[in-house]
């Protein structure tokens, strides 16, 4: 049998992980500013995540939702904490599609309305709903089309007002930052207006923290940085540091009933262990302090670069974007420099999402290489 063919792979195989470097089979050193799609949030294999999970194999790995799980409430209790919702509600499941899918579903259960706003460049996930809401018609099969997503444009403030005016909107979802559109951040006044819109029309505001979330912009959720609540904010990516985990974080307006939402696997022994170690690492490492720093030093230092076109980003989220295509660009930053970075739906744009435990010697030794790579 041979793997179903959906993924352009480099020839690299990665054999071992180590903070923020991997190395290949070869024995080969890479420094790693891509986290495998913002996934590596702690730095790979750290001991604490590495213990936490192997105690917990050696005891117990899995067993269903029908029964108490303290690690669940443990782990409630520190995102809670770390995310300043102490008396927030989370519910757990296994990917980011899956966190949007249920955000989704619970607006439209709370509202009893249909329609979704979501952005263009917005990416939300592959499954029924959060496709049909996610802005790459490559990616909607026909099953997927509804008459229920209204994708408008990003950061413009009149079609929001209209697509108000004109339908019963459930719910708008939206990235803090977008990812894989190319690093785009809202506007101040875009997001108090999502926020104005919704009260006025009792809509739910979803923010859709999969990538930007978890301490990667240097707040816990990059909407934190606008001073405006949302309803719901889905989590997925950094929340396990690679051990499929995702969560919703549900406002306290919003009333459970036994069966409103549900999974086999979501929150189960091992993986809320692995993201209890993540928290804990965040906590203790005060690493969301490290990822502003560090993030915000190399965003200054890439804007002072002269054929850098434009840099955006919030702390361990940046696009840089080039005056060409950067493809070819990101091959050389590999195989000439040994460093892994990401790209974007904008062919012209690099993406870099370390861990955010990345050093400011790290950061200089990318910068250094980086400098080269583009002469
Ligand atoms: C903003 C955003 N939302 C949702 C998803 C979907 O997450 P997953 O691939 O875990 O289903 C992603 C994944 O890239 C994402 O970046």
């Amino acid at each position: 049998m041979s793997l179903f063919n959906v993924y352009p792979l480099f020839p690299i195989e990665i054999v071992k992980g180590e903070g923020s470097y991997v190395f290949d089979n070869k024995g080969n050193k890479y420094l790693d500013l891509y986290g495998g799609h913002a996934v590596i949030s702690i730095g790979h294999s750290h001991p604490h995540y590495v213990k936490r999970i192997t105690d917990q194999v050696q005891k117990l790995g899995f067993y269903s939702n029908s029964i108490q799980n303290p690690l669940q409430e443990q782990l409630a209790e520190k995102v809670g904490e770390l995310s300043g919702r102490p008396d927030w509600n989370l519910f757990l499941c296994n990917s980011g599609a899956e966190a949007n899918e249920n955000a989704l579903k619970l607006a439209s259960f709370h509202t009893g309305k249909k329609k979704i706003i979501s952005f263009t460049k917005g990416f939300h996930g592959r499954t029924s709903l959060a496709v049909a809401v996610t802005d790459n018609k490559n990616i909607v099969a026909p099953v997927n089309e509804t008459e229920n997503s209204l994708i408008l444009p990003f950061n413009d403030l009149g079609a929001l007002e209209n697509a108000f005016a004109e339908n019963e909107i459930a719910a708008v979802i939206i990235e803090g930052i977008q990812g894989i559109g190319g690093i785009n951040i809202p506007d101040q006044e875009f997001i108090a207006k999502i926020r104005t819109f919704c009260d006025q029309h009792g809509a739910v505001y979803i923010a859709d923290a999969i990538q930007c979330g978890y301490g990667r912009s240097g707040q816990f959720f990059s909407h934190d940085y606008y001073n405006i609540e949302a309803d719901l904010y889905t989590m997925a990516k950094g929340m396990g540091n690679g051990f499929p985990i995702g969560g919703v974080l549900i406002s306290p307006k919003f009333e459970a009933k036994f069966g409103l939402l549900g999974t086999t696997f979501g929150g189960n022994h091992l993986a809320s262990s692995a993201a209890l170690a993540v928290a804990e690492v965040i906590q203790n490492e005060n690493l969301m302090h490290n990822s502003m720093v560090v993030g915000d030093y190399l965003i200054d230092e890439l804007r002072s670069m002269e054929s850098v076109q434009e840099v955006r980003g919030r702390g361990m989220m940046i696009g840089i974007d080039m005056p060409y295509e950067v493809a070819e660009l990101r091959k050389r930053l590999l195989f000439d420099h040994q460093i892994f970075t990401g790209s974007a739906s904008s062919k012209n744009t690099i993406r870099l999402l370390p861990a955010l435990n990345l050093s400011k010697s790290q950061a200089d030794h990318f910068l250094e290489e980086f400098a080269k790579a583009i002469k």
